[in-house]
């Protein structure tokens, strides 16, 4: 027996019954020997386990840990978060950092900015650096990507997750998947399902038709997992149906398992695991989190408390409850060990490379969404804007920590106002003007951003002074939006309010009047209202971007890049007009139905007729596009066969720029109720100016389905339907109408 000692202090131990880690191949057991079909070493190795050994390895034994089997040289298996870094290393039971001095990550931008991307490319890219970052921490499961559809604007975590459309999500998902596993780290995509908002998140009783379910909150699941090939799945905290998601049967066992094809691990939610029946027979294969608050806080043996420890143990013995479902969790548990831990061909990966921080800054430029930009503020003209005043704390303040599970640490987080003195220095000078102060704390989970954020003027007096600084600047930036804070864009709780918080709408107003050269960037995860949108004449939606946030912002600022994000969620003018708070379907007494069904975001305002702020889609650039001649190669297609629709995009501009061409279509003739359109295709392309490209679109049979609820299966009605060809999903450039016989 051999002694290894991998970086995480964690002996491996090498089988007894193997020569030693380094031995002929040939002598190891069948479970070690790599060149065998995966599902061949799993038998063998369920075959060699007793009873404790399968029951110990399917639940936690630290925040983060689950063990493996150390007489047979199967290692323990190590979770991490996610999605946008790799979290700081904790304490054994406990959520503070451990003071690490060599874990601080790359933050890459939040997910919602990679979806606003809408380009699966910079998804790999993401996938991929992340997944070197995790092989380099010796991660084996990166608790992410995050996809639960945004269903209503307060949602506290919108921000870690891709946005309210299935198909844009579903095409962004997989390859975040597929780029990070080649690392040999599982993704675990979460959080199935229907986890849309943070409010009561432990006990509120989802109520969704089976249309929505399948044809808005499932899809993108279903790709990660049929084309993604995610190797692991995190159950949600609430519950559906009565029953807890981590538990739960349809969707667990009927759904994701049965249905999908499902051959990962469905690892539960920290502390989502409420029963141990439930646990045992309704599909969930490993338990984390369970009531730990640190060993001070429980019982000294908390991990052998767990729902699916002793307890079930026990059951097992007794004959309360099978062994054939416990022999299925522990299968998959080994096959993700398998595909991770033990998988001796993964690559060793790297931290904080230059490679890697110039994907976030990459990823971070291509994300970031210009909504609106009259008289060409944007971008500022270094050559005669010769004063350029900041203002606002999120031009100053640490977006890396903070927001929950998601927050990271950095060696360096380059900030907004940062990144716009490197870009302007030598050729203009900036100033710096508070403007308003939001929260100045700047600890979470024991990570302190070392940051000083006081602030002694009044609200006035800050508003009065920036005021002052706007009249003789050349051109303004306010950086403002909402923070990692509580009831922000913070996991756990949800907003309070769609408007800006700390009275920034008074500061915006202030230095509209004071300086018609105002751009407005946004840093948030969610929509805000903005009263002020007529008086300001540039807006970006700047997200959170993480490492690279003030560099990939002052690229965008002074033209270096050309923007080319677009929203991948609808902006409302007011709270009433998104459709959970038109209805009063959002957060009522921990029993939320969600009453608009299919008709979430766009969905909503283009069947309502509400015309949003910003819609779905929405994104402009420095240069402009034409488009023209949408076409079809056919007029009608076959329940087989496959129309393309095609369209020519023109660079009408005088510089370089992407463009995302979008493709919708909506069903003419439906005996049940379907929205205006749904987006079915897009595509990303680099125009010169006066360059034109030819987009074509494959519509093949399936996106012109609905889920037929009475009859519990897809389907699609013969008869009419139009393709939506354009910029935005308020922005058609052009229809072609088809049918289908
Ligand atoms: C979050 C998960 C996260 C887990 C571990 C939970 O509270 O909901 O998304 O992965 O904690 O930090």
């Amino acid at each position: 027996m051999t002694l290894k000692t991998s970086l995480k202090g964690v002996a491996v131990l090498c089988a007894a019954t193997a020569v030693s880690c380094g031995g002929p191949k040939s002598d190891l057991p069948v479970y070690m020997d790599e060149s065998k079909p995966l599902d061949e070493r799993v038998e063998d190795a369920l075959g060699r386990l007793t009873l404790e050994e399968k029951v110990a390895l399917i639940h936690a034994q630290s925040k983060f840990s689950s063990r493996g089997v150390p007489r047979l040289g199967i290692p323990d298996l190590w979770t991490d978060d996610g999605p946008h870094g790799v979290r700081p290393e904790v304490l054994w039971d406990e959520w503070n950092q451990a003071g690490w001095t060599n874990d601080s990550c790359t933050a890459f931008p939040a997910l919602t900015c990679l979806a606003a991307t809408w380009n699966p490319e910079m998804s790999a890219l993401y996938g991929k650096s992340l997944g070197e970052e995790a092989r380099y921490r010796e991660k084996d499961v990166i608790l992410g990507p995050g996809i639960n559809i945004y269903r209503t604007p307060l949602n506290g975590r919108n921000f870690e997750y891709m946005g309210e459309d299935p198909y844009l999500t579903s095409k962004m998902v997989v390859p975040y998947i597929r780029n990070l596993q080649k690392n040999g780290v599982a993704a675990c995509v979460k959080h199935f399902a229907l986890n849309n908002q943070e409010a009561h998140r432990h006990t509120v009783n989802v109520t969704v038709d089976d249309r929505a379910l399948r044809e808005i909150y499932l899809p993108g699941f279903k790709a990660a997992v049929q084309e993604g090939g995610a190797w692991s799945i995190m159950g949600a905290y609430n519950l559906y149906k009565g029953q807890h998601c981590c538990h739960n049967e349809y969707l667990l066992n009927d759904i994701l398992k049965d249905e999908w094809g499902f051959d990962g691990a469905v690892i539960s939610d920290w502390g989502g695991t409420y029963d141990t029946d439930q646990a045992a027979m309704n599909g969930l294969d490993m338990e984390f989190g369970t009531g730990t608050d640190g060993l001070t806080v429980s019982a000294k043996n908390a991990y052998d408390k767990y729902y699916m420890a002793l307890p079930y143990l026990e059951k097992l013995r007794s004959g309360e409850l099978p062994v054939a479902q416990l022999d299925d969790k522990v299968r998959r548990v080994l096959k993700l060990n398998f595909r991770t831990a033990m998988n001796t061909h993964k690559p060793f990966g790297s931290m904080n490379s230059p490679e890697h921080l110039a994907a976030a800054r990459q990823i971070g430029g291509e994300g970031i969404v210009l909504l609106k930009n009259d008289n060409s503020v944007l971008p500022i003209d270094l050559d005669s804007a010769k004063k350029i005043l900041v203002v606002g704390e999120n031009a100053i303040k640490m977006m890396t920590v903070g927001g929950g599970s998601s927050s990271l640490k950095v060696q360096h987080e380059v900030l907004p106002l940062e990144g716009i003195k490197t870009a302007a220095e030598g050729k203009a000078e900036v100033i710096y003007e508070r403007g308003y102060v939001g929260d100045v704390s700047t600890v979470f989970d024991a990570v302190d951003s070392g940051q000083d954020l006081s602030e002694s003027r009044s609200e006035s007096r800050l508003i009065s002074d920036a005021v002052k600084a706007a009249k003789e600047a050349d051109a303004v930036i306010f950086v403002g939006g909402l923070n990692k804070s509580t009831n922000q864009d913070c996991e756990g709780d949800d907003r309070r309010q769609y408007g800006l918080p700390y009275a920034q709408d008074k500061v915006i107003e202030a230095l509209a009047e004071a300086n018609s050269n105002l751009a407005v960037l946004l840093v948030s995860g969610n929509a805000v209202e903005m009263p002020w949108i007529d008086k300001v004449p540039a807006v970006a939606q700047v997200w959170f971007l993480g490492s690279q946030a003030g560099n990939a912002i002052a690229d965008v600022v002074f033209g270096k890049v050309n923007p080319s994000g677009k929203l991948p969620f609808s902006f409302p003018v007011k709270l009433e007009d998104s459709a959970p708070h038109a209805l009063g379907a959002y957060d009522v007494a921990d029993e939320t139905e969600y009453k608009e069904s299919i008709f979430v975001g766009y969905r909503w305002h283009d069947t309502r007729n509400i015309a949003p702020l910003f819609a779905f889609g929405h994104g402009l650039s420095y240069t402009t596009f034409g488009y023209s001649n949408v076409r079809a190669d056919k007029s009608s297609m076959s329940s087989d066969g496959i129309l393309k629709v095609s369209v020519d995009v023109t660079n009408t501009g005088s510089r370089q720029g992407k463009e995302v061409v979008q493709m919708y279509i909506g069903d003419e003739e439906s005996s049940l109720p379907r929205p205006v359109k749904e987006l079915k295709g897009f595509r990303k392309v680099d125009l010169a100016p006066g360059e034109t490209a030819t987009v074509t679109f494959e519509v093949e049979p399936e996106m012109l389905q609905f889920y037929d609820d009475v009859e519990g299966c897809w389907k699609s009605e013969p008869g009419k339907f139009t393709a939506y060809v354009g910029a935005a999903s308020d922005d058609i450039r052009g229809t072609v109408e088809f049918e289908l016989k």
